[in-house]
């Protein structure tokens, strides 16, 4: 058919899913959806939000991102032979104090989100460059523009898909091929209770030091507290990725609460980083400040 073929990876649940059955209701059905999943066992939640209207719209196949094998065969799997859009959202969440990480957690957290992101890229890229055509993008995060503490795993995942994203972004623009990244805040999914998070009273954390597992303590209280105020629905982020996806003219960057957080900001308006490394330990300690400064 003539509609566009839209390939997402990780919809088991939150963003991808929701992006998935989004595009997939689509009321002209300009989109036939294949979302992938890690493992097939996992479909519940997807198949309870389809209907007889996404027969035609949405076909579920198994991808595992850090498996070349299963990259490829969902690749050949793709009945119209092309994708069009391509979104690499599947990612994996980590938090704790790093001395206490174990090597193998790290690994599988850059083994996901980075070499994961790179190798379904691998992927699709010769095909999407042969006909010039395409539209590729990634569920970015705050937390890979700025860094965050006790995330530090993760934010240098989510750094690395910066590097990753705008140095193709520079060659595709020869292929007639547009990158995007969504850069979403906290959003309303399964992501905190995904994540690998060390726990209070963890045995790992027996050998800490008691002024970071204080500041660990208040940190996750922090976290707590932002995710309840303002992360936003999944909803919210489909409707900027639809933005996107609809646009003649796809923006690199986009910011799903719709302005620069100013927190990012910061970033390029203070290029020494130290106005940003004090403004965001000012919000997650705020008590600790005034003891720093004297
Ligand atoms: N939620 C937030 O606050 C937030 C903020 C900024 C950015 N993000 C990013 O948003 C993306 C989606 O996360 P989410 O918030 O929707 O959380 P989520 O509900 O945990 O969804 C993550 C998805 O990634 C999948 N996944 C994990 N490892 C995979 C693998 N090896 N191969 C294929 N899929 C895999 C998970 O599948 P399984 O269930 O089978 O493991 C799940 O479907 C991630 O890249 C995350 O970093 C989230």
């Amino acid at each position: 058919g003539q509609w566009f073929v839209v390939l997402i990876t990780g919809c088991s649940s939150g963003i991808g899913l929701s992006l998935a059955v989004g595009l997939a209701s689509d009321p002209e059905k300009n989109y036939k959806v294949y979302a992938t999943l890690k493992t097939l066992n996992k479909k519940q939640r997807l198949l309870k939000s389809v209907t007889e209207f996404h027969r035609d719209t949405l076909d579920i196949l198994q991808m595992d991102v850090t498996d070349r094998a299963s990259i490829m065969s969902a690749r050949d799997r793709v009945q119209e032979g092309r994708v069009d859009i391509l979104v690499c959202n599947a990612g994996v969440g980590l938090m704790g104090p790093l001395e206490v990480q174990d090597s193998k957690v790290m690994k599988d957290v850059m083994e996901v989100n980075l070499f994961g992101t790179l190798q379904t890229l691998q992927a699709f890229l010769p095909d999407m460059k042969s006909r010039r055509e395409g539209h590729i993008l990634v569920t970015g995060s705050t937390g890979g523009l700025h860094g965050l503490p006790f995330n530090e795993v993760y934010c240098a995942s989510k750094f690395a898909i910066e590097g990753l994203c705008e140095s193709l972004a520079v060659l595709l623009q020869h292929f007639n091929i547009r990158v995007s990244i969504i850069e979403c805040g906290p959003v309303n999914t399964d992501f905190m209770l995904n994540l690998q998070k060390t726990e209070i009273g963890d045995c790992a954390l027996d050998a800490l030091d008691s002024h970071t597992l204080s500041l660990y303590e208040r940190f996750l209280l922090h976290c707590g507290t932002v995710f309840q105020n303002a992360a936003q629905d999944t909803e919210d982020i489909v409707k900027v990725y639809l933005d996107a996806i609809r646009s003649p003219e796809p923006a690199f960057r986009y910011f799903t609460s719709g302005t620069v957080p100013p927190l990012v900001k910061l970033k390029t308006t203070q290029p020494d980083g130290l106005e940003y490394i004090r403004a965001m330990g000012e919000l997650i300690f705020p008590q600790d400040h005034e003891e720093l400064q004297q």
